[in-house]
């Protein structure tokens, strides 16, 4: 693992590693490396999560960080993406950090073979990946249940345009989780048939482990589909409402990505309820992203060398 660009490039122990060193960042028993690095983030699109929890995992190691504005940089004259990452490796960055709105934004930056380019990590790509908050939303799953076998969990809402839920219904299917999607037919991908089964949200709620909630991309609709949309409808329909959280199991957790929209793929009310784990996977996220820095550049000193 020496570019860290779609967790379903892994294998399952390397992601069964990656969460075991983020669980003992949280826990304090990894060493922080000696060796220290320098990164640069650049987010080409919005974010307060992934952007600041990679600063605060950044500072934990001690690292130097960089933050390239996109809207002040050359990107903004046109300079490609690639010759921006190509001059931050030239100028001694080691990786860097980076959201884009275009899908597999890194594929062709993966066979580069100027000698130049930084080790990849990607904070998220259009609607293809979002690999941080894949395993950031294991770590999660695995505290609170010790094991994925055998575990049910539905993820609801625009599956689309989500990149949480494509990185998350791979992985979470060859762990041995049993999946199902709910939410409108409309923003189903029909290859998710390969990750699990599509149902009505309210079958067998009683049996759901996990529920995972997707934000409404609001920026990723047409403008006519957005005009069209209609938020209390859409609640009743496919949001997790107060009716529906009570018919959910003792030992079950609801899971959102977030940013949430309160009211919309859940009810305001539960946001900060006993079974949601959204601020933890906020939490989560600093030491899953600690996990993936420092393996991600010990790994690419060891190919290196
Ligand atoms: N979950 C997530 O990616 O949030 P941000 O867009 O705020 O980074």
């Amino acid at each position: 693992m020496n570019q860290f660009t779609n967790l379903n490039r892994l294998t399952n122990e390397e992601v069964m590693q990656l969460i075991e060193q983020a669980i003992a960042f949280k826990q304090g028993t990894a060493e922080i490396p000696e060796q220290k690095r320098t990164v640069a983030n650049l987010f080409f699109e919005n974010s307060t999560r992934t952007k600041s929890s990679f600063q605060m995992a950044e500072l934990k190691l001690g690292w130097s960080q960089i933050v390239v504005d996109p809207s002040s940089s050359s990107t903004a004259k046109g300079e490609s993406l690639s010759d921006t990452l190509k001059t931050l490796g030239a100028i001694g960055v080691d990786a860097v950090v980076v959201r884009h709105r275009q899908t597999n934004w890194y594929e062709p930056l993966l066979h580069d073979e100027s000698g130049l380019m930084p080790i990849l990590i990607n904070a998220g790509d259009g609607s293809g990946q979002h690999p941080s908050q894949s395993l950031l939303d294991l770590m999660t799953i695995y505290e609170e249940f010790g094991h994925f076998e055998e575990l049910h969990i539905r993820i609801v809402g625009d599956l689309s345009h989500s990149r949480v839920a494509r990185s998350n219904a791979e992985i979470l299917q060859r762990l041995g989780v049993s999946v199902s999607f709910a939410g409108p037919a409309s923003w189903y991908p029909e290859d998710f048939n390969q990750f699990g089964q599509r149902v009505e949200l309210d079958d067998d709620l009683s049996a759901i482990d996990v529920m995972m909630m997707l934000r409404v991309q609001h920026e990723r609709l047409s403008e006519a589909a957005d005009e069209q949309f209609d938020a209390a409808s859409y609640h009743e329909a496919y949001g997790l409402t107060v009716a529906r959280y009570e018919r959910l199991a003792p030992q079950a957790i609801i899971m959102h990505p977030a940013p949430v929209n309160r009211g919309v793929e859940i009810a305001d009310s539960l946001v900060e309820s006993p079974k949601s784990r959204i601020f933890k996977q906020m939490a989560n996220g600093v030491f899953a992203r600690m996990a993936i820095l420092t393996s991600v550049t010990e790994a690419k000193h060891a190919v290196t060398n």
